[in-house]
């Protein structure tokens, strides 16, 4: 163990002895039956990666919650159901949370598509979903028991197309777009209204179905057209296999990307052919908010990394149903839906979180740039 680590072992450990983010203390050990609240993710298959840092957000939450007295007094159990990342599998999942287990609220998923596939389930039983990442828009529209506590897309592409246009000078742009996933299809026709409306061009739109591993015919065509930048609005593992071959075939354009970029394994699979590439995400492990600090020096403690957005967003997303739980004095569905849309101003680990009338949060984009193998926080741009 490295020096650094057990500092913040040690750091852990000092604030397990302290309530931790709201929690009020001294609290008494939590009694009773256990709130059940239903996760489903990808923790196995292509996008596993997503489902682990969600987990381990979660799993912290619920530690961090029990810790403190738990909901209500009661104890708090988290259901896990694992999807293996294949469409058709959401809906299971939350058919047994809600059927076999009675959760009183769900968290889930990151990919919006396997979201929109989970979440008239839970609109149909008027329980509440809280997604801790999925940026489709269409998301939240499924109707009142959605809600989501980051970002949503129109923000993350006009920010990242943006960023392309004033910080970068990029004036070429070619898209490469996941046309299996909604989050891709959305995300790219955001960057390229908002990217054309700055005056810039989109020179190529090349598609590919997720799960593919071999881009180099739509490179190629890409190549053709002299592109200055390419975005690339999917998920860690296409995105690095697909800038590795685009340094093969002798692409030199600036790779751009969004929230899916953001997974350690990105950098294993892209190596140096992601150097000078950008992505915005939700949250940096660098903030000096103190109560991310606190968030990033436990989930350090436990795992031995810095959290990804991912982890700090689900963790986030436990924590504020146990809010909404607590004011509304009741994990009944009626009165949690309600108290989660009257949040406004819950302090979490990823910043100020509250829902408009649509279910969702306005959050920060944090701006990512590889340099020197690492992925370095540049900015953090505001809605
Ligand atoms: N925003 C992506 C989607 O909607 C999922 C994602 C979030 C992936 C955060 C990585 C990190 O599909």
């Amino acid at each position: 163990m490295t020096a650094v680590l057990r500092l913040l072992r040690l750091l852990a450990l000092g604030l397990a002895l302290f309530p931790f983010a709201r929690a009020a203390a001294p609290a008494a050990a939590p009694a009773g039956d256990p709130v059940k609240i239903g996760f489903f993710m990808s923790l196995t298959g292509r996008d596993a990666s997503f489902g682990e840092a969600a987990l381990r957000g979660a799993r912290l939450a619920i530690d961090d919650l029990n810790a403190a007295g738990g909901i209500l007094g009661r104890p708090v159990e988290l259901v896990v159901e694992d999807n293996r990342s294949l469409p058709g599998e959401s809906a299971t999942a939350v058919k047994k949370l809600l059927g076999r287990d009675k959760v009183v609220a769900l968290v889930g998923e990151c990919a919006s598509s396997r979201t929109l596939e989970a979440a008239p389930l839970a609109q149909a039983a008027g329980v509440p979903l809280v997604t801790p990442a999925s940026t489709n828009p269409r998301v939240t529209a499924v109707g009142d028991c959605v809600f989501r506590v980051c970002f949503a897309d129109p923000f993350q592409g006009a920010v990242l197309a943006t960023y392309a246009w004033k910080n970068l000078g990029l004036r070429r742009a070619a898209l490469l777009v996941d046309s299996s996933a909604s989050y891709s299809v959305g995300l790219a026709e955001v960057f390229a209204k908002t990217f054309t409306g700055l005056g810039g061009e989109i020179v190529a739109s090349q598609k590919y179905a997720g799960g593919d591993k071999d881009f180099r015919a739509q490179l190629t065509a890409i190549r053709a057209t002299r592109a200055e930048a390419i975005f690339l609005p999917g998920y860690y593992v296409e995105a690095g296999l697909a800038a590795r071959q685009a340094r093969e075939l002798g692409l030199t354009a600036t790779l751009l990307g969004g929230d899916g970029f953001e997974a350690p394994q990105l950098l294993e699979i892209g190596g140096e052919a992601l150097e000078g590439a950008v992505y915005s995400t939700h949250y940096s492990a660098e903030s000096a908010d103190p109560v991310s600090r606190r968030f990033v020096a436990a989930y350090t403690a436990r795992h031995g990394r810095a959290p990804v957005g991912l982890a700090a967003l689900t963790y986030d997303a436990v924590q504020l149903i146990a809010d909404a739980a607590t004011r509304a004095g009741s994990v009944e569905r009626g009165p949690l839906k309600q108290a989660l849309a009257d949040t406004r101003e819950f302090a979490g680990v990823t910043g100020r979180t509250g829902f408009d009338e649509n279910r969702d949060a306005q959050k920060a984009a944090a701006m990512i740039a590889v340099r020197g193998g690492k992925c370095v926080f540049v900015e953090s741009v505001r809605p």
